[in-house]
């Protein structure tokens, strides 16, 4: 090969009369230019020199090619483009055997479809994970996946981008033969002569046409699958683009087919939603990374936990160790809502088993895990305590020290607190080095934030063994500092401050709902207060200092009551009250606020952009790592849109000196809560982003 020794990342070898051509690119294989030019050369000697009868291809390391390098996007292209490098391994004059363990995804499961065969050892996925990076496959993946698996089945995988199983995979014809586990190579290469042997056709996937006459002159299988998908697919382009791809490669001969793909992925890829998804790709990566903890920081183990508390959180919180395997003792005050508790883990799991998302027999594995318990010392045996009581300083000062007594020497003891100080907490133990905040996001089972609280006095170890423990259960641990409300609740402050100011100046709650919903959250402030209900913080008989409070002295609790600031009927679907629009309007004049129209614009502008400038005030005084951890709170706790990037990603789209010249107007006409930050008004005039990838 042309290449340098040193630069080279395939290596060409031929035994026994065939061509083994090996990857080494770590860590994922991924599609350099190094590597594309170095297959592509590889496929050629191989397909030139007689003593090869049959091509491998392999690699090196943990996986298959996971794909196109994603570093590489929006740089000028360098090295054989990919489809270049796929129609050598199409076009080989002999058998082409892709050879599969870890992932084969995207770029590089689009290259296995180029070869003739595909094998795998049982271990090994594959995927085209395009579309989460806002773009579709771009190198033959929307025209060859279909002409194997069928049109339903590559509508399915591509526009969710889900990794499947070898034995799945072979299922729908997508890997010829599985072979063992750890013996990959010989597998392959036996494969590969046996497929000499038998002098079998070279299998091109572009020429597969059955499938695609099968499914020709039936638009509706696409039009219903549209329908079926509407929700997910909300606000975002690439599936959309995805859909068009299969389309074109059922009525369109394989080159234009190809070739509209092309068009589909060049306009994607240009777009801000693929830049926003790819920059979230990398700041998930990027949370794990702590500055003073690198990876080889020692962390305590954690084999057992206790949880002191057995409400909504306390339950929650459980579930995810035992989904983990990790045995947990609950701690409640009283029996019967200790059996509540259990009661409500117990349903959630028989739920999920009928929704057939685990196995019934594993509803009673994870129960066994749990032990309840009225009685503090029994938490005396577990690694990590994790407190998930009332809101309320007193008590869990009370409660700190009462485990401190009990807890083993060496736990860690963690406050589930989504507001106060954990510092003050831990002063109460004679541990505080040993104190964090563990904050888990309603539904605990199911939303993937964990923020973890890093205390003054926590030492390294405790807080590594926190930020490790996340990924086991099934979270995104990002590490945040002591202040109030920490990231998330902190900023959210900030719009739901904006959010009720802005109805009592002229919006109704509607109004502000539906402009967050287009924008892309799940649902505004007030259908989200409705859901959790209004009379959190209502003190009933009080005058009523909030609307909401008003709402609630009228038995206008939220869903539960079947009314809120909407109405619901028994499906629980809301519409706007006419007893609550007037209920806005006796609101604003009693305050004495001459009500005005508001545009959409300004509401959107109210909500996010003091969220932006309490964003960076946060990064300012420490109490997060780096924007995109912020961006990582926002899309993992609160649904914030990953096709817009997360709150600091998106006020560097529209312009930091944008935000900052409305934030000074704001400040001008309404008052200092909106003084802008330091950090905003330096970023601004320098021209620079908080991400820089926007
Ligand atoms: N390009 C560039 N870097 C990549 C990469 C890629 N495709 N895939 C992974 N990496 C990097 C990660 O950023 C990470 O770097 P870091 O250590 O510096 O943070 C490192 O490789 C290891 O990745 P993970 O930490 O994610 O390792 P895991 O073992 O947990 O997961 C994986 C491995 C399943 C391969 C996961 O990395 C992954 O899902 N990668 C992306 C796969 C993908 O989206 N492929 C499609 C790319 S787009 C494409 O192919 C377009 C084509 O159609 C034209």
């Amino acid at each position: 090969m042309s290449m340098s020794a040193d630069t080279a990342a395939t290596s060409l070898a031929i035994e026994d009369g065939i061509a083994i051509l090996t990857v080494s690119s770590p860590p994922v294989n991924a599609l350099s230019a190094r590597v594309r030019t170095g297959i592509a050369e590889g496929m050629r000697t191989a397909s030139a020199d007689p003593a090869a009868k049959a091509i491998v291809l392999i690699c090196e390391g943990r996986t298959f090619i996971a794909g196109a390098d994603i570093s590489e996007f929006g740089k000028p292209p360098q090295g054989t483009p990919l489809a270049e490098m796929i129609a050598t391994l199409e076009g080989a004059p002999k058998p082409v055997v892709a050879a599969i363990h870890g992932t084969a995804l995207g770029g590089g499961l689009e290259t296995a479809l180029g070869a003739h065969y595909r094998v795998a050892v049982p271990s090994a996925k594959v995927g085209l994970p395009e579309v989460k990076l806002g773009i579709i496959p771009g190198a033959g993946g929307t025209q060859r996946l279909p002409r194997v698996v069928g049109v339903q089945r590559a509508l399915e995988m591509i526009t969710s981008g889900e990794f499947v199983s070898a034995a799945k995979a072979a299922e729908s014809g997508l890997i010829d033969e599985i072979v063992e586990e750890g013996r990959l190579r010989e597998g392959a290469v036996a494969f590969a002569k046996k497929v000499v042997a038998e002098g079998r056709p070279l299998k091109k996937v572009r020429d597969l046409s059955d499938k695609m006459d099968e499914a020709r002159g039936k638009p509706e299988i696409f039009d219903a699958f549209r329908k079926a998908h509407a929700r997910k697919f909300r606000g975002f382009e690439a599936p959309e683009g995805c859909i068009r791809a299969i389309e074109a490669a059922v009525n369109l001969p394989f080159d234009e087919g190809l070739k509209k793909e092309r068009e589909i992925f060049n306009g994607l890829i240009s777009g801000t939603q693929s830049k926003a998804q790819r920059y979230v790709f990398f700041a998930e990566r990027e949370v794990r990374k702590i500055p003073d903890l690198p990876d080889d920081t020692k962390t305590l183990p954690v084999e057992s936990v206790g949880i002191i508390g057995a409400g909504t959180m306390g339950g929650g919180i459980a579930m995810n160790f035992l989904n983990a395997g990790i045995p947990v003792t609950i701690v409640e005050q009283k029996q019967d809502a200790l059996d509540r508790g259990l009661g409500i883990m117990r349903k959630n799991y028989e739920a999920s088993a009928a929704k057939g998302r685990m196995k019934a027999e594993d509803v009673e594995t994870r129960m066994g895990l749990v032990t309840g318990s009225l009685d503090m010392k029994d938490l005396g045996g577990a690694d990590l305590v994790i407190e998930a009581i009332f809101e309320n300083m007193d008590l869990k000062k009370e409660t700190f020290a009462k485990l401190d007594a009990v807890a083993k020497p060496g736990a860690i003891l963690a406050s589930n607190t989504s507001y106060l100080d954990v510092n003050e907490i831990g002063a109460v133990t004679t541990r505080p080095d040993h104190v964090i905040g563990m904050h888990f996001f309603s539904p605990a089972n199911v939303m993937r934030l964990l923020e973890v609280v890093r205390t003054d006095k926590a030492t390294k170890e405790v807080v590594a063994t926190a930020v490790k423990l996340a990924p086991k259960i099934g979270k995104l641990g990002v590490l945040v500092g002591v202040c109030h409300g920490f990231v998330g609740n902190r900023m959210l402050a900030q719009r739901q401050r904006e959010a009720n100011r802005l109805i009592e100046e002229g919006a109704m709650p509607w109004d502000v709902d539906r402009v967050l919903y287009e924008f892309g959250l799940p649902m505004g402030p007030f259908a989200m207060s409705d859901l959790a209900g209004l009379d959190i913080g209502w003190q009933k008989g009080q005058e009523a200092t909030r609307l909401r409070d008003r709402l609630c002295d009228i038995d206008r609790r939220g869903q539960k009551t079947g009314a809120g600031f909407y109405d619901y009927d028994e499906k629980r679907k809301a519409t706007p009250s006419k007893l609550v629009e007037q209920m806005v309007l006796d609101w604003s004049k009693e305050k004495g606020i001459a009500r005005r129209p508001i545009s959409d614009e300004e509401i959107l502008q109210r909500l996010v952009f003091p969220m932006i400038n309490e964003g960076a005030k946060i990064l300012e005084e420490g109490k997060a790592l780096r924007a995109s951890d912020i961006d990582m709170v926002w899309i993992t706790g609160y649904g914030w849109p990953v096709y817009r990037g997360g709150p600091m990603f998106y006020g560097d789209t529209i312009g930091l000196k944008t935000v900052l010249a409305k934030m000074e107007e704001w400040e001008k006409a309404i008052g200092p809560e909106f003084k802008p930050s330091a950090l905003l008004r330096r970023k601004a005039e320098a021209g620079e982003q908080f991400t820089g990838a926007a």
